[in-house]
């Protein structure tokens, strides 16, 4: 079953999501439904929060890489810091290049409920810190500058209240031009 994302401003975007104390069928449940949604909207990964689940789960599909981890955390990041241009599924039709860890190690849980440790570098840790940062309510935006921030969200609210402009703004997304996250 595809899930309902939600999208800027909802409120639950801003929240902080819980940790998952034990790996459930539920939990495995609510994993495929993430990547099947994450599968049909074209994007590299999903938070829980995003389809309204205030729970610290996310799914990552790069590279034909597909990762479920619950509790992910990163635990190591390199000094190195990269630009690399981000959307996000839940402010559809928007971009923006964000800086990032280059390379970040991810500690967390499988759905087998094994600890596990993920070495991640270039667009894959990129997706990690996007979607991590989504588990404490924080989104790409937060990390432009103000003016930049204000620009986006105002280009935002012009693709959100024109059906040409916001069907545009599908075409675009699908394309996978940038990072949609
Ligand atoms: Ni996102």
């Amino acid at each position: 079953m595809e899930l309902e994302i939600r999208v800027y401003p909802d409120p639950v975007l801003r929240k902080r999501a819980e940790p998952i104390p034990k790996i459930t069928d539920e939990i495995r449940a609510l994993a495929d439904q993430m990547v099947e949604t994450l599968v049909k909207r074209v994007g590299y990964g999903l938070a829980a929060p995003q389809v309204g689940v205030l729970k610290r789960l996310i799914v990552v599909d790069v590279e034909d890489e597909l990762y479920m981890v619950a509790n992910p955390e990163i635990v190591e990041a390199g000094e190195e810091r990269v630009l690399g241009v981000e959307g996000c599924l839940s402010i559809p039709g928007v971009e923006a290049e964000v800086e990032r860890a280059y390379r970040v190690r991810v500690r967390g849980l499988t759905m087998d409920g094994e600890e596990v440790e993920i070495e991640a570098e270039g667009l894959l840790a990129r997706v990690f810190q996007h979607e991590i940062d989504h588990l404490d309510g924080v989104l790409f935006i937060d990390h432009l500058g103000r003016a930049k921030r204000l620009q986006l969200l105002k280009e935002y609210e012009r693709l959100r209240h024109s059906p040409q402009a916001r069907s545009q703004g599908k075409e675009k997304e699908r394309e996978k031009e940038g990072v949609v996250i």
